[in-house]
């Protein structure tokens, strides 16, 4: 098949790309690399360095499915420039997912948000829980989906909620829970962690990846939303599974800026015939391994908000 993956060189998307060459697909990358690119070069590979708001029509040509992750991919970074946000995560979805049905291609999977549903108490929060968005980011989440769910008639969509996303990727962020815990383990031999008991899902990239895959192989699959999360954990948890494998000191600080807190029901997903094959766990010791094999570079990078200041993303 011919797949477009935008923001095929950030976190995800390199992991995605990588696994899609290896299974003999032909992949087009679109990404500003804003976080560098560590592609490994393939005969079956195009990356084309350019912004998803500045594309040619003929980029779509003879393509089977486009995966659509570039995004400005988490609250802070998004509530640093909100006209950004609202310009790349939602007009310049729009704008993408019309060209590819003005190019015939058939099938559109949209990297959406397990944070959609904001601060939710329900033990099941399921796709027919209300979207209650609280930030920036959420709600160009939510409204990206409301746009290409508009369009579903002319091509089949698939909207993916993942919950945080965890694991080794050559493009690395530390700055999503069990990564950054691992990371200070590592290195400092101590966790802080703000509150503790606000509940967040999980899922390992290696599954993420593998429920992009499921939904390229399969695009009967009834058009909608679908949460992938399968492990919903504590934070506080969370830092003791890192302990549990890196001997470590926890420090607790009672006061939390970030009042998310909510559980996701990936049954609708399972459902599907999709079947999880990683852990949490298996992302610290992807990590520690790396780690203890010089394989991650840590660089300011790592840190979405940190580095799109740095490279001059946010307003004014
Ligand atoms: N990582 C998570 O925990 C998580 C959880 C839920 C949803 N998501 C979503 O999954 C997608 C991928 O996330 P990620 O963690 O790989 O993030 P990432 O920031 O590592 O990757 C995003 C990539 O998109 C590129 N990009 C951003 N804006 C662009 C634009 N206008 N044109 C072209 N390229 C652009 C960036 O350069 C980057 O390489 C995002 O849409 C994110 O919102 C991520």
């Amino acid at each position: 098949m011919k797949i477009i993956v935008t923001g095929g060189c950030g976190y995800t998307g390199t992991v995605l790309t990588q696994e899609l060459i290896k299974l003999g697909h032909r992949v087009i990358v679109i990404d500003t690399q804003w976080f560098g690119n560590h592609l490994k070069k393939s005969n079956r590979l195009n990356i084309i360095k350019k912004d998803i708001r500045n594309l040619e029509d003929k980029i779509f040509d003879k393509v089977d499915t486009v995966v659509h992750l570039a995004n400005i991919a988490n609250d802070p970074s998004a509530i640093l420039n909100p006209n950004l946000s609202w310009e790349i995560n939602v007009l310049g979805t729009k704008k993408i997912v019309e060209q590819a049905i003005k190019k015939k291609v058939k099938h559109f999977i949209f990297a959406s948000s397990g944070s959609v549903y904001g601060v939710k108490k329900e033990k099941k929060v399921t796709e027919d829980l209300s979207c209650v968005p609280i930030s920036v980011y959420n709600k160009t989440k939510m409204i990206s989906e409301k746009v290409l769910l508009s369009y579903s008639n002319k091509i089949k969509i698939h909207c993916i909620r993942p919950a945080t996303v965890c694991g080794f990727s050559p493009r690395m962020r530390l700055d999503v829970s069990v990564n950054m815990f691992t990371y200070q383990a590592l290195k400092n031999k101590r966790i802080t962690v703000f509150g503790g008991k606000q509940i967040r899902p999980n899922i390992n990239i290696q599954d993420l990846v593998k429920v992009y895959i499921h939904f390229i192989k399969n695009p009967k699959i009834k058009t909608g939303s679908y949460n992938a999360g399968f492990e919903n954990l504590k934070i506080l948890d969370i830092a003791n599974l890192v302990k549990q494998k890196i001997p470590c000191k926890i420090d607790i600080i009672k006061k939390n800026n970030d009042p998310r807190s909510y559980r996701q029901d990936s049954g609708k997903l399972l459902r599907t015939g999709f079947k999880p094959s990683s852990s949490v766990k298996k992302a610290i010791s992807d990590i520690k391994n790396k780690y203890e094999n010089n394989k991650i570079i840590f660089d300011e990078k790592c840190n979405t908000v940190k580095w799109m200041k740095k490279i001059g993303l946010s307003r004014g």
